[in-house]
């Protein structure tokens, strides 16, 4: 390749680059064009002009659905790399002039949902120039987000560990079991497993690190389970547990959030199991500026709560 072929010298725009890593996200051109909110032509123009610059293709529409071919997605990991060295070096330059501003991406998984809002509203009430953009989903989707560096933070907390990860500790997320209010062993200490064997247990769906956690601690401990039920989220199995469909194991901390009363804690002996959340991030990724204070603005609240005795 010429020198005058080189990449940076042909007529590539950051604005399309971020148009094209829009539409990448949401697979739509229509959606692309409603969350940049630009006309769908326009978009279709700018995706053309990039492939044309790049000279390759980017996208190919299958069955009406469209998808980023092999190039596309090496396309937009280069993208999302790129973008992520401008955020720094936008942060550094604001920091320099001592302003804090930036985009601060963190994904979490749905348990952590119950913690990290609360702590990311604080923290934008003291740097009301970050912009957060928050997204939840369970354990598999979350890992598809961190597989392709979509974020600057993510919260697991049952990391997977098969990836080129880093993890630090983040505070504790202890899986319990619950019921309805007026459940026959509500008062009994240290109930076996085995009384408990003709309840139906609602569990999360596949790909969820709630089920993930709750599957490798029945497999250590050789119980088998009976015939779970599966329910797609944290809030429905509270509303089934209520209406007295069956019990449930979930974290503790998305039991904060109710009306207390209507769900109790069962004392299940080796119970609560002992899960924590992480912060993790793939290796070697610059951490930016934004994403280390929020870090530590977290570890700063948590340890003034454990120290009150709210931990
Ligand atoms: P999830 O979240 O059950 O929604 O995946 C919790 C976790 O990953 O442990």
């Amino acid at each position: 390749m010429g020198w005058s072929r080189r990449l940076h010298t042909r007529q590539t725009t950051f604005r399309q680059l971020e148009i094209f890593m829009t539409v990448a996200e949401y697979s739509s051109v229509t959606l692309a064009a409603k969350a940049l909110h630009l006309a769908q032509p326009t978009v279709s123009t700018q995706i053309s002009k990039l492939a044309e610059a790049l000279e390759c293709q980017l996208f190919e529409l299958v069955s009406k659905k469209l998808y980023l071919t092999e190039t596309g997605q090496e396309v937009l990991t280069a993208t999302r790399a790129l973008f992520d060295v401008m955020d720094n070096l936008e942060m550094c330059l604001a920091a320099r002039s001592g302003l804090s501003l930036g985009r601060l991406r963190i994904s979490v998984v749905t348990t952590a949902k119950y913690l990290i809002p609360n702590l990311l509203g604080e923290f934008c009430k003291t740097f009301p120039n970050i912009e957060p953009e928050f997204q939840i989903g369970n354990r598999a989707e979350i890992i598809q987000r961190l597989k392709q560096n979509m974020d600057d933070i993510y919260v697991f907390s049952n990391p997977p560990r098969e990836l080129n990860i880093t993890t630090d500790f983040l505070t504790k997320n202890p899986l319990v079991v619950i019921a309805k209010h007026d459940h026959a062993l509500k008062a009994k200490k240290c109930i076996a497993w085995s009384e408990l064997l003709n309840e139906r247990l609602l569990m999360r769906e596949n790909g969820s690190g709630t089920r993930y956690a709750i599957e490798a601690f029945f497999k250590e401990r050789g119980i088998k389970m009976q015939n779970p039920i599966t329910i797609a989220s944290n809030e429905a199995i509270k509303e089934s547990v209520m209406a007295g469909l069956g019990i449930a194991i979930i974290s503790r901390h998305a039991l904060n959030h109710m009306a207390p009363g209507n769900i109790i804690e069962l004392a299940v002996e080796n119970f609560p199991i002992p899960n924590s959340w992480y912060w993790v991030s793939p290796k070697g990724k610059h951490i930016s500026t934004a994403a280390m204070a929020f870090r530590e603005h977290v570890t700063k609240v948590l340890a003034s709560e454990t120290k009150r005795g709210r931990g």
